[in-house]
Parts: C-alpha cells; sequence; structure tokens
C-alpha cells in the first residue's frame, strides 16, 4: 500500500505532482482561459462584495491560508486575515454579516477549525471550505467550497494536502481577481499558465531527491534550525520549520527574514543551520542581504533557490533548487525541497516518520 516507497509520507511527497494534476483537472483550462469551480462561482458575487475575507485553519492548514493571505490581497485587493481556529473561537471576534470566511483542513474534521465556523456561521458569514476529505464535518457544515482532490493522506505530517490547498486557493483567487478586474487579462492568462506548469515543475524538484538526501545527513544532528522566507515565502519557511520539528524532532523556528534583527540573530552561530527560502521574486535582493549577514556571522546557509541563481548559490553551503516560476505559485514548488529534507533527515536519525511521537492525524479534541 505504500507503493514500493519505504514510508506513506515519502510516497505523498511524491505523488504531488499527479495530485496538484488532479485538483487542477477539470477545473483551470489555460487555453480557454478558464477556472470553473461551481461551489465558489455560488458565492461569487458576495466575495467580490466582502470587505474581508478570514480564513481559519490549525498547523499545517494554518500555514497555507497564510499564503493564501498574501495572493488574495495581491489579486483580489479584499482585506485577509488568518486565524489559528482556537483562537479565533474562544475570543469573541467580530463578525459581520457577510463577511466571507475560508475554512481550511486537510481532515475536515479538527474541532477548533469546525467550532469556530460553526459560530461565525450562526453570526451570518458565509463559509467556504478547502477541505480534502470527502463528506468531513467541515465540509458539510460549510455553505459551499472546493475539495483539494489530493487522495488519502496518511502520513501524520502534512504535504500533499497543503500543496493541494494552495493550488485550489490560488484558483479561488485568480477567479475572483479577474471577475474584479483586480487583475487584467494578461497577468491571469499567465498565472493560468503558471499554474498549469506546476505539476511538472514539482516532479523536477523530486527528481533531485538524492541531493537533498545528503544535505539531511550532513545536518541531522544540529540541534536547531532557524527557517527564514519573505513575501510569498514566508509561510513556507514557517511550513518548513513545522515539518522538521514534527519529523525530526530537531527544534526549529520559522521567521519572516527581516525579522531575525529583531531577536533571532541572536541564535547563529557556527551550529545553527539557517534555511533560507530565497527564490526569485520582487525581494529578492533583500533576502539576499540577510543571507549575507548569517554567513558573515558564520551560520550554516541552506537555500532554497531557483535554477541557475549564481549569486545565492555563492553565498550558500549548501542549495536545493526550483524551477523558475512565477512568486504567486513559487510556495508551491519551495515547499517540496523542505518537505524532503524534513523527511530524510527524520530518516537518518531512525525515526518513525509516519507516526511522530505525541502526533495525532487530525486533532479531533481541543
Ligand atoms: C502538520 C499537520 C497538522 C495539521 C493540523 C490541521 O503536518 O499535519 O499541523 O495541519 O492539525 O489539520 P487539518 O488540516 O486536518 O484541519
Amino acid at each position: 500500500e505504500k507503493g514500493g516507497y519505504d514510508h506513506f509520507m515519502l510516497k505523498e511527497i511524491f505523488e504531488q505532482p499527479q495530485t496538484i494534476y488532479d485538483c487542477l483537472r477539470g477545473r483551470l483550462d489555460a487555453v480557454a482561459g478558464t477556472i470553473t469551480m461551481s461551489g465558489v462561482q455560488q458565492y461569487a458575487e458576495q466575495i467580490m462584495q466582502a470587505n474581508r475575507i478570514i480564513m481559519v485553519a490549525c498547523g499545517t492548514s494554518w500555514h497555507s491560508g497564510l499564503v493564501a493571505e498574501y495572493i488574495f490581497e495581491e489579486l483580489c485587493r479584499i482585506n485577509v486575515e488568518v486565524e489559528y481556529a482556537s483562537e479565533f473561537r474562544y475570543r469573541n471576534p467580530v463578525i459581520n454579516k457577510g463577511d466571507i470566511i475560508i475554512a481550511i483542513s486537510q481532515s475536515g474534521e479538527t474541532a477548533d477549525t469546525l467550532v469556530a465556523i460553526e459560530t461565525a456561521k450562526e453570526k451570518g458569514a458565509i463559509i467556504l471550505g478547502v477541505v480534502n476529505v470527502v463528506g468531513s464535518s467541515i465540509a458539510r457544515i460549510s455553505h459551499a467550497g472546493a475539495y483539494t482532490h489530493a487522495g488519502p493522506e496518511i502520513g501524520v505530517a502534512s504535504t500533499k494536502a497543503f500543496t493541494g490547498q494552495l493550488a485550489v486557493l490560488t484558483m479561488i483567487a485568480l477567479k475572483v481577481g479577474y471577475m474584479k478586474g483586480t487583475i487584467n487579462e494578461a497577468r491571469y492568462r499567465q498565472l493560468l499558465n503558471e499554474l498549469n506548469e506546476v505539476p511538472e515543475k514539482v516532479a523536477w524538484v523530486l527528481n533531485h531527491h538524492e541531493h537533498i538526501k545528503k544535505i539531511a545527513e550532513k545536518y541531522k544532528d544540529a540541534r536547531d534550525f532557524l527557517y527564514l522566507g519573505r513575501g510569498y515565502n514566508f509561510a513556507v519557511a514557517l511550513e518548513g520549520a513545522l515539518k522538521l520539528k514534527e519529523i525530526s524532532y530537531i527544534h526549529a523556528e520559522g521567521y519572516p527574514a527581516a525579522e531575525m534583527k529583531h531577536g533571532p540573530i541572536a541564535l547563529v552561530d557556527e551550529n545553527l543551520p539557517v534555511v533560507f527560502i530565497a527564490t526569485r521574486d520582487a525581494y529578492h535582493e533583500k533576502i539576499v542581504s540577510n543571507m549575507q549577514e548569517i554567513k558573515a556571522r558564520k551560520g550554516q546557509v541552506i537555500s532554497v533557490i531557483t535554477e541557475g541563481d549564481e549569486h545565492s548559490a555563492s553565498l550558500s553551503q549548501d542549495v536545493m533548487v526550483i524551477p523558475e516560476a512565477d512568486e504567486i505559485v513559487a510556495p508551491l514548488l519551495s515547499v517540496v525541497p523542505l518537505q524532503l529534507l524534513a523527511y530524510y533527515i527524520g530518516v537518518a536519525k531512525g525515526l518513525d516518520v509516519d507516526k511522530p511521537r505525541n502526533l495525532a492525524k487530525s486533532v479531533t479534541v481541543e
């Protein structure tokens, strides 16, 4: 049932070209220039008119909400807030009639997310579910939604569900942005093509797994890791750190790269690996200077960079490469080497990567 792979986690990482393809299939037509999502279309008017969108989720799903915040604000010019479901449900949040809530969940059974949307629904919010498990509680309670179609995710660490969520959320943002006119035809078309190319680019990244395995073996005994990213890749830094913590039990933290100077830089010495998600985007020069600062303090720079970026490579001790891609879709690619890095470090440490200690696949109690 692991399809020849040593672990479900590895199988699920390697399934991503197919699962992302399945998620786009039947929805995105790059030639015709259309995105078809019936659940979302039902509420299209309300979404376009909404003053804000609130994303509610936990863990990895919360990270995809953070990426989506940047994408929605850019493409749709709608204010987005991203909430931990557990905090949102208990603090008497301000919810107005007509607010759009997007609940993101792989299992569709996470207790905090479920109760958060139940409460918001009573207050008149429109609930859209971005869920993987068909017919799950969150899917049923949502007014509408879009499934991620990633198939069963068995490894406790979420991998293919995360990229499925990003694919769905990006399609919704593109659809709404295009309908609203906050992105023009050319940019819309370009991004449809970019999304369409993601499955084959993910396959390209996966082909470099042996190289990532070597990097994992080199750093497996580190006590702590720092993950830094900016912009669309900021949440990918958080996700990379979470994957490492869960699977290898190494302490890891993710930060927006510029926050480093406001505290975490005190941790940097020759024993600290710092993983930069430094693919080529609008903020690239900024993150390059953050890399230089870490290097100057003798930190060990490991970076995820765009193919051909010799300058960033020269600042790094080790690099993991992704193909050229628009910054909006880059997180779908840049997270993949980080999933593999966490996996191979966990394996190198002899740990049970499919069932890390203390973790449950879905948290149905608060
Ligand atoms: C991390 C992980 C958890 C889940 C979180 C939310 O690898 O699996 O952080 O992402 O428990 O679960 P869902 O998405 O099922 O609501």
